[in-house]
């Protein structure tokens, strides 16, 4: 598919077609799609809301997801059953997904509970996660979260069960403990490649929290150095990043939050402000446009190339054929358990 005109004529087609099909059609796109993208969606959030969205957007025959597979499926489990739920590119995956195979991740969940016992211990999985680790999540109790809610989630796991499994972002993990204030000693890594996750029985018997070892690419290239080195430019700047980065990062920013608590941060902020942001740079690049008054700068240039597969050619091309082109259906059999797990967080 490619289209032989220009962005002006290819935008000017979507909102023909969306003019079209009115209330028939709901186009959600999140933080990190490109502001040409956002300006054509109906709503613009982070996955948290968006997967609100979709949960409540019942009258629309079509959502069109503009963002990457993890989140079009949650969409999908959440609507209803007449509901079509499309992406513009099935290839638009997550690295932090990927490293949450369900295989790896059953072998292990079973190698801990023969440590813990099952009635001790619950999985906690990041949004960023396919959807059949998030019916592995709520065939056992679990609950998925984001990082918008992720202390609520770990309290709400607390009150059941003593420990936590969380998946698959080790860094979210880490800094939601440090929130709730629980100690370092308790809290260890769990990596999948090796037997009981590299540590012994008596580690997994005493930890309070363990931590799956994944991350995300985007968010590890941050460090604390680009801070200082930010703090040292310009002394009054406020530093904010997403709560994926390393706790280090996380501890010398100034904030952290989700990408809707940063553009939260950004719009409270007074005229003059100069704020540096450690996240993806499209959401960084539409902040700096949209708040001229403000001087946003970011941390470093960090691009996630899968929510860059979504373009405008390829939202046309959606919505030329919509309801029949990169459908996303996740299947009745892991639909149940992960829609238990997703609604676990809704009701948070
Ligand atoms: P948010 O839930 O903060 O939008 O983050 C999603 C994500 O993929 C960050 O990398
Ligand atoms: Fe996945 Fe990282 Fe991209 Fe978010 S920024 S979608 S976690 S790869």
């Amino acid at each position: 598919m490619h289209y032989d005109i220009n962005e002006k004529e290819i935008i000017k087609r979507i909102k023909t077609i969306k003019k079209k099909l009115g209330k028939e059609l709901v186009i959600l796109t999140h933080h990190y799609q490109r502001k040409e993208i956002v300006y054509l969606g109906d709503y613009g959030g982070d996955s948290f809301a968006l997967s609100r969205q979709a949960a409540m957007n019942n009258d629309a025959r079509f959502i069109v997801f503009c963002g990457v597979n993890f989140m079009a499926e949650s969409a999908e489990i959440l609507s209803q059953p007449n509901q079509i739920v499309q992406i513009p590119d099935l290839d638009a995956g997550c690295w932090m997904a990927n490293m949450a195979d369900i295989s790896i991740v059953d072998e292990s969940w079973e190698q801990a509970v023969s440590v813990i016992g099952e009635d001790k211990i619950t999985p906690v999985v990041y949004m960023n996660a396919d959807a059949v680790v998030k019916d592995f999540c709520g065939k056992n109790g679990g609950i998925i979260c984001t990082s918008s809610n992720a202390p609520e989630a770990l309290k709400w796991s607390f009150k059941r069960r003593e420990k936590i499994f969380f998946f698959p972002d080790k860094h979210l993990g880490r800094n939601t403990a440090n929130r709730l204030g629980i100690p370092p000693e308790e809290v260890i890594i769990w990596n999948p490649e090796t037997p009981f996750g590299g540590n012994t029985k008596e580690a997994i018997k005493k930890a309070k929290i363990i931590l799956w070892e994944g991350y995300c690419l985007v968010h590890t290239r941050f460090q604390v150095e680009d801070i200082l080195k930010m703090r040292n430019k310009f002394p009054d700047a406020k530093v904010v990043v997403h709560p994926e980065c390393p706790q280090e990062v996380v501890g010398a920013a100034d904030d952290a939050g989700s990408t809707s608590f940063i553009v939260n941060y950004v719009d409270q902020a007074p005229a003059g402000a100069t704020i540096v942001i450690g996240t993806e740079i499209n959401l960084i690049d539409r902040l700096a446009f949209e708040y001229p008054e403000k001087k946003i700068l970011a941390l470093k240039h960090s691009l996630c190339p899968n929510m860059s597969k979504i373009t405008l050619q390829k939202l046309l091309w959606s919505l030329e054929n919509v309801g029949k082109v990169n459908i996303i259906k996740v299947p009745y059999k892991i639909k149940k358990g992960a829609k238990k797990a997703l609604d676990r967080m809704l009701t948070l």
